[in-house]
């Protein structure tokens, strides 16, 4: 699990390499109570649970929807985000696996819910049925629950950092970048917006929370985990603000051009929702134009940063030309 990103490694490379120690560490924290070495269940609770058929059965359930979403596909785009700006501090590579696989936790609970029937209602996700189709509305529901809840206790856990301090400012980011001031507001904001004109900034603004937040997060994260000076963490954050803008835009482009086996996922969605976004407030091309600028704009962001910031850069170019 010990293998620090090499300023020689191609972007390609350097992803699979981060989403190879990610899966491990995923893998791990949602196995199976039986065989979990982690902070599942408690000794306590693990006692009880052998006493009670039924807890160790809802346990595996639930961890079963949880593991069917999270540990196969996934670009990994922001668990990787984590482990480069970590990489630009000398952060340990297992502490920043750990902040990561909290964030993927949160991003792949984000998914699940986003894809419900009350909210997007799609059928595919990573290229499989989504949760919901696999195991059921409930189910789905309390997956990306359990996943959320999950993330906050694997950052409480001094495996990310042996300074309390700093467990604690991730946790709080984080729940910020992730709750009613970030993500969740951002996907209601989302919802409410369908079949109303916004304006451009009402979009951005839109976008920001809705994924702007979780990537500046991720972002950070390395930064916090580094106790980089504030100025160092400001810049990341503004890079991933830009970058996570472009990727947006990429999305709803996606949205349009793409098609369902590259993305693995429903295409031709926004426009039968009426969503707004800045494709459609300013068409395809200038839309394409636009991200081309966010990242052009993102990657001066790193300037200070030396050539251990070539993945990030690397990555803000290949956010706008992915095709999944
Ligand atoms: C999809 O995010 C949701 C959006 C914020 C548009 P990704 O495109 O990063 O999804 P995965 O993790 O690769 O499946
Ligand atoms: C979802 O945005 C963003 C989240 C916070 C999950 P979209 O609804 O555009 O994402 P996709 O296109 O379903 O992946
Ligand atoms: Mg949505
Ligand atoms: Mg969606
Ligand atoms: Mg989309």
């Amino acid at each position: 699990m010990n293998k620090p990103l090499s300023a020689h490694d191609s972007l390609q490379d350097a992803i699979a390499s981060v989403s190879e120690s990610l899966n491990v560490r995923m893998g791990q924290l949602l196995s199976a109570p039986e065989s979990n070495s982690n902070t599942v269940i408690s000794m306590s609770s693990k006692v009880e649970a052998t006493a009670d058929v039924n807890h160790v059965r809802g346990v595996e359930l639930i961890l079963d929807a949880m593991r069917y979403s999270t540990l196969s596909g996934g670009k990994r785009l922001r668990p990787f985000l984590t482990v480069c700006s970590a990489g630009l501090f000398g952060v340990a590579w297992e502490s920043a696996v750990e902040a990561a696989s909290a964030i993927e936790f949160i991003h792949t609970y984000s998914l699940i819910h986003d894809d419900l029937p009350a909210m997007d209602n799609d059928d595919l996700r990573r290229g499989k049925p989504t949760c919901h189709k696999a195991f059921g509305e409930a189910a789905a529901i309390l997956a990306g629950d359990g996943l959320l809840t999950y993330a906050f206790q694997v950052l409480a856990s001094s495996r990310v950092h042996a300074d309390p301090a700093v467990r604690c400012e991730l946790i709080s980011n984080l729940a910020v970048a992730s709750g009613c001031w970030g993500m969740v507001g951002g996907q209601m904001m989302d919802l409410e917006a369908e079949n109303k004109q916004l304006s451009l900034e009402e979009i951005i603004r839109l976008q920001r929370l809705k994924t702007g937040e979780l990537f500046a997060v991720s972002c950070e994260a390395g930064a916090i985990l580094g106790k980089a000076p504030g100025m160092m963490r400001k810049l990341l954050r503004a890079y991933a603000h830009d970058m996570g803008l472009a990727f947006q835009i990429t999305d709803d482009l996606l949205d349009v051009e793409g098609t369902r086996t590259e993305t693995g996922k429903s295409v031709r969605k926004d426009k039968i929702a009426g969503k707004a976004t800045l494709v459609s407030v300013m068409g395809v091309e200038r839309a394409r134009e636009h991200a081309k600028i966010l990242t052009k704009q993102a990657i001066s962001h790193l300037d200070v940063f030396d050539k251990k910031a070539d993945n990030l850069r690397a990555l803000a170019e290949f956010v706008i030309s992915r095709k999944v």
